[in-house]
């Protein structure tokens, strides 16, 4: 059970929730912390942001980059929230916390089970794998030193944007794979009350129990069943066009030789996706906490595409 936290890279899409579910239960810690790495731009909602999370008591901890020591100093546990762009540079918050005397973090995982098929060695987790070789290597000579790997397969509202394929403005979709091909999905908001709940969840006894493993999730569904939702959400029938899975290999190459790093990163993910990487390995860990009931797909997509906030996001508008 942690009484003090700081979230790293928590300006963008998942970390922003987990901020909102942590104001939410500001009461039950002693203290919050929001890094604000002053090195990198500040545009008005993120200064609206800093604003309503100290307005609601937590402290904003503003730091030039994050490879001093100082900023982390005091805190019990650390989640970082970094997006793609930012994941590789885990190891120096991990480093620099360390030093500060931190010893529980939760690394920017919050995706597929990069264990499972051959997630592992696909460049989409490249750095999610780099992160967890570097808390395992740093684990060897901190023995305290404990991590929490929080899998969920994928955030719904993610599941079906322009990056993985989706045209939602015409009702198309390109897939690698097949309509029967399985992904696990559970709802932002759901995930981010999971998630502050583990931070309260105590640890279980044994001698590795500091190091520890959720997967939590919503519910396994099919392509197909996919489509057919959004044809009821949205009340247009998807025209999708399935393509061979290992073809996206070749996009990914294509994507890499050109340079696109966003593309090589969205054809990866289709890859693993086709392959039914994103399908989270039961068991779950969902009965640890009977008190929360994760929404089913069709609300959370109906929900999302009903949201002004997620029009652009979904390429709505
Ligand atoms: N399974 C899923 O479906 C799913 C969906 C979404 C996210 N996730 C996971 O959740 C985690 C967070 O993802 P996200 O989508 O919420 O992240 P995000 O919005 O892409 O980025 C989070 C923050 O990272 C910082 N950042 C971005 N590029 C950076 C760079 N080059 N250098 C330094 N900082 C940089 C930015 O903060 P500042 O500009 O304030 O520094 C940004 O607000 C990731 O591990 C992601 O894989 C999973």
């Amino acid at each position: 059970m942690f009484k003090s936290v700081l979230l790293v890279g928590a300006t963008g899409g998942l970390g922003q929730y987990v901020a909102q579910e942590l104001l939410n239960n500001r009461e039950s810690f002693s203290r919050v912390g929001f890094y604000h790495n002053t090195a990198r731009p500040t545009d008005e909602s993120k200064a609206a942001l800093l604003k309503t999370l100290q307005d609601g008591g937590i402290e904003i901890i503003a730091a030039d980059g994050y490879a001093n020591p100082n900023p982390y100093k005091g805190f019990e546990c650390v989640m970082i929230f970094l997006g793609n762009h930012g994941l590789h540079l885990q190891p120096t918050i991990i480093d620099a916390a360390i030093e500060a005397g931190v010893r529980h973090f939760y690394p920017s995982e919050y995706g597929a089970d990069v264990t499972a098929g051959q997630n592992w060695t696909q460049r989409y987790y490249k750095y999610k794998v780099i992160t967890r070789e570097h808390l395992e290597q740093r684990g060897k000579e901190v023995p305290d030193l404990g991590w929490t790997l929080f899998l969920l397969g994928r955030l719904t509202e993610w599941a079906a944007i322009r990056h993985f394929g989706f045209d939602n403005k015409n009702a198309s979709a390109r897939i690698y794979g097949t309509s029967s091909g399985r992904q696990s999905l559970i709802n932002v908001e759901d995930t981010a009350q999971y998630l502050v709940a583990t931070l309260q969840d105590a640890f279980a006894s044994g001698e590795n129990a500091h190091r520890r493993t959720y997967r939590i999730s919503g519910s396994t569904v099919t392509y197909g069943e996919i489509f057919d939702i959004l044809q009821r959400v949205t009340g247009r029938k998807y025209e999708v066009t399935y393509l061979h899975v290992e073809d996206a290999l070749v996009e990914e190459a294509e994507a890499k030789a050109r340079g696109d790093i966003d593309a090589e990163l969205a054809a990866s993910h289709k890859l693993i996706q086709g392959r039914e990487g994103t399908l989270l390995p039961q068991p779950w860990n969902n009965d640890r906490f009977p008190h929360l009931h994760p929404k089913g797909v069709e609300e959370s997509l109906r929900s999302a595409f009903g949201a002004e906030k997620f029009r652009k996001f979904l390429g709505l508008s």
